[in-house]
């Protein structure tokens, strides 16, 4: 039996891609690519068309909001990618402050959604949009990228180098630790600078993700006791 591809299969192969910011008029081919991110709901990610109805605007394209697209050669668009504020920061009871707030979704970011077109799904273009958000996220001077996926994505987001885990702990000045966990989806990170880690903690049920804030770095010799870090 032959390995070789069909004919269309390896001419679609070769087209080129590009990645791109997408603005108000990308709007309808951009809610159509984002939805098969989760196909099983009517409308999901709707609130993608609130983020592009506004003005692009730094840190990231759409303030603390991340709309790409991959378009191919013709300008048809072949992939989404939807990031911003993890929602659960927002409404966390260990984030007690505005001003803790506003420090954590300027050093936290998540990719909500990434969607490639069917016909065009493994030629690099899922990889590519997530490579261009941690790019951005990063000149933006964001110290983690996380995002919740399906089990049946764990092998792909770690050959993207995620940490995938059921929960998400984090290091907070002040030997905090908070957490967060889903019912049916990974939470993975990713740092996007070098002085974040994820460590190993005696006691801490998850990897811990450190120095990711002032004052939240982890001396050798650290554990947890169950309410805090012991340091
Ligand atoms: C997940 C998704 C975005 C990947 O995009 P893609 O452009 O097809 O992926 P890439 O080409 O970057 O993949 C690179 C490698 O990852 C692996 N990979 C890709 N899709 C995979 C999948 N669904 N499961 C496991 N591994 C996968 C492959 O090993 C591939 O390498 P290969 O060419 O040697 O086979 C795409 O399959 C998709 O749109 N799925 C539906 C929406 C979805 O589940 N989104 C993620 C949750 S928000």
């Amino acid at each position: 039996m032959s390995s070789s591809l069909p004919a269309a299969q390896s001419a679609l192969d070769t087209v080129p891609f590009t990645i791109r910011v997408a603005g108000h008029a990308d709007t309808a081919a951009f809610m159509e690519l984002i939805a098969h991110a989760d196909p099983n709901d009517p409308d999901p990610f709707g609130l993608a068309r609130d983020i592009l109805a506004r003005r692009p605007e730094r840190p990231l394209s759409h303030h603390r909001d991340l709309c790409l697209l991959a378009e191919d050669g013709t300008g048809t668009v072949v992939g989404a990618l939807l990031g911003g504020v993890p929602r659960w920061l927002l409404e966390h009871p260990g984030i007690d402050t505005l001003a803790l707030a506003d420090r954590m979704v300027s050093r936290l970011g998540m990719i909500h959604a990434v969607a490639v077109h069917p016909d065009h799904r493994r030629r690099g273009i899922g990889q590519a949009l997530i490579q261009r958000a941690e790019q951005r996220f990063a000149q933006a001077g964001y110290g983690l990228m996380t995002l919740n996926h399906a089990p049946e994505l764990d092998d792909y987001y770690r050959s993207l180098g995620y940490t995938v885990d059921d929960a998400l702990l984090v290091h907070l000045p002040q030997q905090r630790l908070i957490g967060m966990t889903t019912d049916d989806t990974r939470m993975s990170a990713k740092p996007l600078h070098p002085s974040v880690r994820l460590a190993d903690v005696p006691g801490a049920p998850h990897r811990v993700i450190t120095s990711l804030l002032p004052g939240a770095a982890l001396p050798p010799g650290a554990s947890f006791d169950g309410t805090r870090l012991q340091y």
